[in-house]
């Protein structure tokens, strides 16, 4: 952890870490998905607050299996953590770890969703929608206008759902 030197205190004592832009910034889109230059899935929310349809179906998705335990909005429970941050901090490769296999740390138990379709085949829609949470990109509450669905996405959602 990064150290103060000045107050002799860990940094997140005084401030969280900025974001590095580049871990959510659009570099290509692909059938209506957006990712970054590493490759993984964000969200993309245009000036007029148009967002992509995975940011949206995420947000749906997200109220559907998620916010019982972990609040609206991603905000977090008195039982959860708030995972619009989970979302920023934990990385893609481990925040689809969690989902799939789930954790238990002795006190409180994340379910593993790994057999669960309608989480398993929403993955990564959730996992935008909360990035977009995360970093401050998305207010709360239901985004009020969408990209249409790509041909794709509907293809690739009709095949995982069986
Ligand atoms: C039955 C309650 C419950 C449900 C439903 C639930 N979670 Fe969790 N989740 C938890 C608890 C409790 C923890 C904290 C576990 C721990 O302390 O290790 C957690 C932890 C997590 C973490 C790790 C957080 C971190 O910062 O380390 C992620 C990511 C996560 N959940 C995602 C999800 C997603 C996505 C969904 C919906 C598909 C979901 N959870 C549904 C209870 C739940």
């Amino acid at each position: 952890m990064a150290l103060c030197l000045a107050a002799g205190l860990p940094m997140a004592a005084l401030a969280e870490d900025p974001i590095d832009p580049k871990s959510y910034e659009v570099s290509y889109d692909e059938d209506g998905r957006y990712f970054t230059e590493d490759d993984v899935p964000t969200f993309k929310i245009a000036d007029d607050g148009t967002v992509d349809w995975l940011t949206f179906s995420g947000f749906r998705r997200y109220h559907a299996e998620c916010h019982v335990c972990h609040g609206p909005d991603g905000e977090g429970s008195t039982y959860a953590p708030a995972i619009k941050n989970s979302s920023v901090d934990l990385g893609y490769d481990e925040f689809v770890n969690v989902v799939v296999n789930g954790r238990n740390n002795g006190n409180s138990v994340m379910p593993g969703f790994g057999e669960n379709r309608n989480v398993m085949c929403y993955l990564d829609d959730i996992y935008v929608y909360l990035k977009a949470r995360g970093t401050d990109n998305l207010a709360r509450g239901r985004p009020a206008k969408k990209e249409a669905k790509s041909d794709v996405i509907r293809e690739d959602e009709d095949a995982c759902m069986g």
